[in-house]
């Protein structure tokens, strides 16, 4: 078994309707004025307003900022920052998907660690814990909520950056379970293949450990149960949310001390295709499943019992193997296509976005269970394509 290294959340509140304890907790931390960040589709919902509304009604002063953007960049973390000095706030709360997350947890740090979220940057610079804050997922997917992790974009380098540390994490994790209701079937596919890539890159990990594996086997047996019940029924169908809400909390605990591998690192040129995040890496989760098996005949033989308890009478080989098949018929339910051709990419780019990819993503890479180097990643390409 691997050193263990993972990281918490103070305190995790789950259940429909949940929000209506915020009140509580903000007293509880001394928060006085909060700081409520999200995007501006996420205010249009209405999600912001029913949260301010409960904390008013607890005497308690909010601030909407809804300045978030997709992928959020060094310069939307100054401009949350502003907001927070403007209004002299002490409390964040962050409500939306991975973006809007990661960017209310850098604001969180930014703002007691000198006011400048380029000198957080990097793994575990930071000195200080951030602002108190709760985070409230909005997606079932990135697992933002649970992890140590903002990735930012850094816009005058044009490349990805981030802050790891134990201190920019929720001090409480709220998944009210009602917020993912409505969630739109194209929205709910996505994020949820996400959610299993996240799970099952993380149970595979070099640096995977037995509490990473309890947290990522049982996201995706809850996966296989519920996330294709989501796509096709979200509306009728809670438990399949509440389901999800959960697999994708557990893939974040998960991976955050596991950490990822090839199928998020090779889906990195997908970026400029327009593909979401959880599309572009749910492309190359079959394949680099196939790549990888060899090396991890057991584990992926329990992935496919985890998703098709039927597998479980199957020989380890047999329910290994199976898994890619599982994995590719989930991404069929989703309609998520997983050929790279499908999504306009031009056959003769593959080998250099394989370069980029590889040469990109080592942080990634380097815990994918079976070493890839650049022709590897140009294999890879060539039969996803
Ligand atoms: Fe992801």
């Amino acid at each position: 078994m691997n050193n263990l290294k993972t990281f918490f959340p103070n305190v995790v509140l789950t259940g429909a309707g949940v929000i209506k304890e915020i009140p509580y907790w903000v007293n509880h931390f001394n928060g006085r004025r909060v700081l409520l960040v999200t995007d501006s589709n996420i205010y249009k919902l209405g999600f912001a307003n029913k949260i301010k509304d409960t904390v008013s009604a607890g005497s308690i002063d909010l601030v909407i900022w809804d300045g978030v953007i997709a992928n959020p960049d060094l310069a939307t973390v100054k401009k949350g920052l502003d907001a927070l000095n403007k209004d002299n706030c002490d409390f964040i709360i962050g409500l939306g998907g991975g973006s809007v997350l990661d960017a209310a947890k850098a604001i969180s740090v930014s703002a007691t660690n000198g006011g400048d979220v380029r000198k957080c940057l990097g793994l575990y610079r930071i000195t200080k814990r951030g602002l108190p804050m709760i985070l409230i997922p909005t997606t079932s997917g990135t697992g933002s909520e649970a992890t140590q992790a903002s990735v930012l974009v850094d816009e005058v380098n044009d490349t990805k950056v981030a802050i790891y540390s134990e201190y920019n994490m929720a001090d409480i994790v709220i998944l009210d379970y009602e917020l993912t209701y409505d969630l739109p079937s194209k929205v709910t596919a996505d994020t949820g293949i996400d959610a299993l890539c996240h799970a099952i890159e993380a149970y595979v990990s070099k640096g995977s450990s037995d509490f990473t594996d309890l947290m990522s086997l049982s996201s995706i047996e809850k996966a296989g149960k519920y996330l294709v019940r989501a796509y096709t029924n979200g509306k009728n169908d809670k438990e399949a949310r509440e389901g999800m809400a959960d697999s994708a909390f557990y893939a974040g605990m998960g991976f955050c001390g596991a950490g990822l591998g090839g199928a998020h690192g090779l889906a990195y040129p997908l970026i400029d295709y327009n593909l979401s995040h959880g599309r572009s890496v749910g492309v190359f989760l079959p394949w680099v499943m196939e790549y990888n098996l060899s090396c991890a005949e057991e584990k992926f033989s329990n992935i496919a019992s985890a998703l098709d308890k039927s597998c479980a009478s199957l020989s380890v080989r047999e329910a290994a193997r199976k898994s890619i098949d599982i994995v590719k018929g989930v991404l069929k339910s989703l309609d998520i296509s997983y050929k790279l051709s499908d999504y306009g990419v031009e056959k003769g780019k593959l080998s250099s976005m394989a370069e980029i990819a590889v040469n990109s993503t080592k942080r990634l890479l380097k815990f994918n269970p079976k070493h890839i180097s650049v022709e590897d990643g140009q294999e890879i390409y060539k039969k996803a394509y």
